[in-house]
Order: C-alpha cells, then sequence, then structure tokens
C-alpha cells in the first residue's frame, strides 16, 4: 500500500503492524509524477486532500487496487463516481472532526469580530500608547444573527454555539431540518438570499460541489450588510476570491475570516493578505490532538478493511457493496 504522507500514530503504527507500507516521508505532497509512479501496482492508498485521485491515478495504480482512504472528512480531491465505476471503496474520516471544526469556525468569527489579529499586531509593532475610546471597535458577537451555509454536521454544531451567545440563527440547506431539530439547534430555515442580507456573520459548512463553487460571488456580496463577516472552514473554491477581495477592499462586507482558500497555500503576495480586515489561518480547522490521531486511527482502519476486502467503516460510495 502507498500513504501518501506521515499521518498521527497510533493510525500510522496499525498500518505498519499490518502490512508493507511505501510511506511517504515528506512534509510537503508528492509531486504528481512521483504519486502516478508510488501507486503503481498498491493494493490500497491512503491519500490527503491534497492528493487528486482520478481516472489517471487509477489507471496509474492499476487492477489490483481494492481501496482509497481519505484522510479527510472532505473529498473534492477524489472523483467517486471514478472510484465506483471501478467498484473501488473510498473512505473519509466523518464525524471525529465535527466539533473541533465547529470550535475553530466559531473562534475564527470571534477573533474576526473583535480583531484580535490586528489587536495583536498593534501591540507588537509598539503602537499601544494608551487606552482609546476608539480603539479597535468591532461588532457584538452575542444577540448577532449568524447564517449557516450548509446544515450537516458541522453547522449544527456552529448553531449549538451560537446558541450560548444567544445569536439568531438562521440556516440554509438543501433540505429543510426537521422541527425537532430546528427547535432543539435553536435555528430558522432561510432561503439564500434572506441569509445574506439578514445576518452579522455568514458561516461556510457545506461540501464542494458544481452547486456551491464560486456560490459566494459578487452578487452574493452585494446583498450582504456592508458590516458582515464571512466565515470559511469549508473549501475555498465555495468563494469566489476575486470577488471576495473587492468586497472586502471596497466596503461591500466588513471582514472574512478563512480557514481554507483558493488557491491553497495562499501565497504571501495574494492582495487578499494585504487587506487588515481579512484573516486567514492554515487550513487548521480539525487540527486538535485529539481529532487528528482519531482522523488517523479512521483512515488507517478504512484502508486495512478495504485491503482484506471487507466493507469499510465509513465509505463515501456505499453502493460499491451493492453492484454486483
Ligand atoms: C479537512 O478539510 C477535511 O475535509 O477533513
Ligand atoms: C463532519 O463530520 C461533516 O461532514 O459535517
Amino acid at each position: 500500500m502507498f500513504v501518501a504522507r506521515r499521518i498521527p500514530e497510533p493510525g500510522l503504527q496499525s498500518v505498519r503492524d499490518a502490512t508493507q507500507a511505501d510511506l511517504w516521508e515528506d512534509e510537503l505532497p508528492p509531486p504528481r509524477d512521483e504519486l502516478l509512479r508510488r501507486v503503481a501496482g498498491k493494493h490500497g492508498i491512503l491519500t490527503l486532500l491534497t492528493d487528486r485521485v482520478d481516472d489517471e491515478l487509477l489507471d496509474a495504480a492499476g487492477p489490483d487496487l481494492r481501496v482509497v482512504s481519505n484522510y479527510a472528512v472532505g473529498f473534492d480531491n477524489v472523483d467517486v463516481p471514478a472510484c465506483t465505476s471501478r467498484r473501488i471503496p473510498v473512505g473519509n474520516t466523518p464525524s471525529v472532526l465535527t466539533e473541533t471544526t465547529a470550535d475553530l469556525a466559531f473562534a475564527l468569527l470571534m477573533a474576526a469580530a473583535r480583531r484580535i489579529p490586528e489587536g495583536y499586531d498593534y501591540v507588537r509593532a509598539g503602537q499601544w500608547k494608551t487606552w482609546g475610546p476608539m480603539l479597535l471597535l468591532g461588532p457584538d458577537v452575542h444577540h448577532a444573527t449568524l447564517g449557516i451555509v450548509g446544515f450537516g454536521r458541522i453547522g449544527r454544531e456552529m448553531a449549538r454555539r451560537a446558541s450560548g451567545f444567544e445569536m439568531t440563527v438562521l440556516y440554509h440547506d438543501t433540505t429543510q431540518a426537521t422541527t425537532e431539530d430546528e427547535s432543539e439547534l435553536r435555528a430558522r430555515y432561510a432561503e439564500l438570499d434572506e441569509l445574506f442580507a439578514a445576518s452579522d456573520f455568514i458561516s461556510l459548512h457545506t461540501n464542494l460541489t458544481d452547486e456551491t463553487r464560486g456560490m459566494l460571488n459578487g452578487a452574493a456580496f452585494a446583498r450582504m450588510k456592508p458590516t458582515a463577516i464571512v466565515i470559511n472552514t469549508s473549501r475555498g473554491p465555495v468563494i469566489d476570491h476575486a470577488a471576495l477581495h473587492d468586497a472586502l477592499r471596497d466596503g461591500a462586507i466588513g471582514g472574512a475570516a478563512l480557514d481554507v482558500t483558493d488557491p491553497e497555500p495562499l501565497p504571501p503576495d495574494h492582495p487578499l493578505l494585504s487587506l487588515p480586515n481579512c484573516l486567514v489561518v492554515p487550513h487548521i480547522a480539525s487540527a486538535s490532538h485529539v481529532t487528528r490521531a482519531r482522523m488517523a486511527e479512521m483512515a488507517a482502519a478504512n484502508l486495512l478493511h478495504g485491503l482484506r476486502g471487507e466493507r469499510l467503516p465509513t465509505p463515501v460510495n456505499p453502493e460499491v457493496y451493492e453492484q454486483k
């Protein structure tokens, strides 16, 4: 099998114990040609969201490939239909990172609202001379309106956090939650237009699909409040970054806090990084010790089940088990 990066122990350990693993040891992802070369003839591969799994890679791996285990909940890097048509199960790591990711989304929301990075820069730059009545003012978080786009597991955990701050919570998804869920989470369904117009904070929790790519574009920003703060812990391309840059620069919205970007990584000279109202962190939403270790165990379990020809604990294409 091929493991495309060092993942936390004990996930790595169980993979090592079980079988001969070809491990890519670098901090950076394997270059494409190296990846294609290393997967040749393998029975299983463990990939990260930086490794594209498509027909080219499946061809390079060859007919012995039995499983693709992705070390992430998101799997937009994997061409799932291509795997399904070859009857290759694909695994991901759902649920274990739900609360950890919502924690970071809420931390970004608070940091952007209360201008924590700007305050930190100000102190470090030696500019702190006195208590300032007008210094670094921002919007309140408590009792504000939060719009959640994508009301899956992570979006719902975001709603739970918001209710501690007595926020009004609107959500949008392709399907509406049950009345019981809505009342438990104190969230109300809204069409996107209403959510954009009414929210002080807009937090994205969708998958990246053809429908969600570029969902936050110039037209969407134009509907938002000029004070609105956008938080993204989903996937970068859900936001049109050129439109975001213009909206932040021109004051169409108040701020953005991004864990994910397009492209990723964001180059240091990217125009977004010159804006004081844009906070960017390097895709760390699931980065707690416990969560990353659990993700490693799940990814290892998916890989090992697949190698043994057993059903993956968390397949994203369970239909491979139905085809005969
Ligand atoms: C990280 O972004 C993940 O999808 O797990
Ligand atoms: C996380 O587990 C999600 O898919 O929402």
